[in-house]
């Protein structure tokens, strides 16, 4: 301990280099442990602390903020930022910061494997063949959707979802459709070669939909009974976005009675808890929340979650903020 250092508090296990910079700048707590801190405990440790190293597991909530009133910069090891409350940091004035850019290309290859994998059944098939219930060739045998050439219907079309568009243009010659709050300046759209429709068209048309939009009070379960039933029969869902924005029952009953042909979740409600009704069904690709989870990628978002700890409370301009109104 050093007492002309700041105190920060390092809230999961972090790569040892990461460990070592903050330690050379501060006086760190680190919690080394494999499961995350509850409330409670993150309330504790965060005790006369001037900054935090987070990731998607610990919310930075008001009440929170009002405990630990020392709190001067949040550095979450994720894009998403769902689990903060910006507004409420913005209030007291503590910097927020996430990891944009450096996940987009490995998160967005995940996102076409799980898209690949549902659309060729591929879970139903390891586990058929692991099961020894694999008996011969027929002509019908796992027969599924094709992916080329199909329109590729993509909600939330920000840096992930352009980076998917790419591969589904130019690496399979699909016609790419999209929604999005705002739609896209006509030369990225020329570029991707990107059609923007209405949310309800995109869910008629898309052979594929592939979800990639925030998560937020707003797009909460926005793939519900009424969306699933504008959805082709034979269509997929792919989500790596976050799990509050499928209502799970709605989509497992889909699925169940055949109403929509597959779908590939990288992400769940309330995980890493699954819900049961998904877990019983067979055409459904499960994965637990990988979509940035290559080792050069979690390697780049720890050090730049890292470099704006350090940025934040030395009087530098952090990287990537996402509240720089309060610096
Ligand atoms: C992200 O970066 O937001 C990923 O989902 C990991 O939390």
């Amino acid at each position: 301990m050093d007492a002309l250092k700041l105190k920060v508090l390092i809230a999961r296990r972090a790569p040892a280099d990461v460990v070592e910079k903050l330690s050379a700048h501060f006086d760190v707590d680190f919690h080394d442990g494999e499961a995350p801190l509850s409330a409670d405990e993150l309330r504790a440790r965060l005790q006369g602390k001037v900054g935090a190293y987070i990731t998607g597991t610990e919310r930075i909530t008001a009440e929170l903020l009002a405990a630990c009133p020392e709190l001067r910069a949040v550095c979450t090891m994720s894009v998403g930022y769902n689990h903060i409350d910006l507004a409420a940091c913005t209030a007291r004035r503590v910097l927020v910061t996430n990891t944009p850019d450096v996940l987009t290309e490995t998160t967005a290859d995940l996102g076409f494997a799980l898209l690949m994998a549902t659309a060729r059944r591929m879970g139903e098939g390891e586990r058929l063949l692991r099961d020894g219930l694999w008996k011969s060739w027929a002509w019908d045998f796992l027969a599924g959707a094709d992916v080329h050439g199909t329109t590729l219907g993509i909600l939330g079309m920000g840096r992930i979802g352009q980076a998917i568009a790419r591969r589904g243009r130019f690496g399979f010659g699909m016609n790419v459709a999209y929604h999005n709050r705002s739609r896209l300046p006509a030369d990225t759209e020329a570029e991707l070669g990107a059609r923007y429709l209405s949310k309800d068209e995109l869910l008629r048309q898309a052979d594929h939909l592939i979800l990639v939009l925030p998560y937020s009070a707003e797009s909460h379960h926005c793939i519900a009974t009424a969306e699933l039933a504008l959805m082709k029969p034979t269509a997929t869902l792919v989500n790596i976005a976050r799990g509050g924005l499928v209502d799970e029952d709605a989509l497992a009953a889909a699925l169940r009675e055949h109403r929509i042909a597959a779908a590939g979740l990288d992400v769940f409600e309330g995980e890493p808890r699954v819900n049961p009704a998904l877990l019983s069904l067979p055409n459904i690709v499960l994965t637990p929340h990988i979509g940035s989870a290559t080792m050069p990628t979690r390697l780049a978002m720890a050090r730049l979650a890292a470099d704006n700890l350090v940025a934040a409370l030395t009087g530098a301009p952090p990287p990537t903020p996402l509240n720089p109104e309060v610096l």
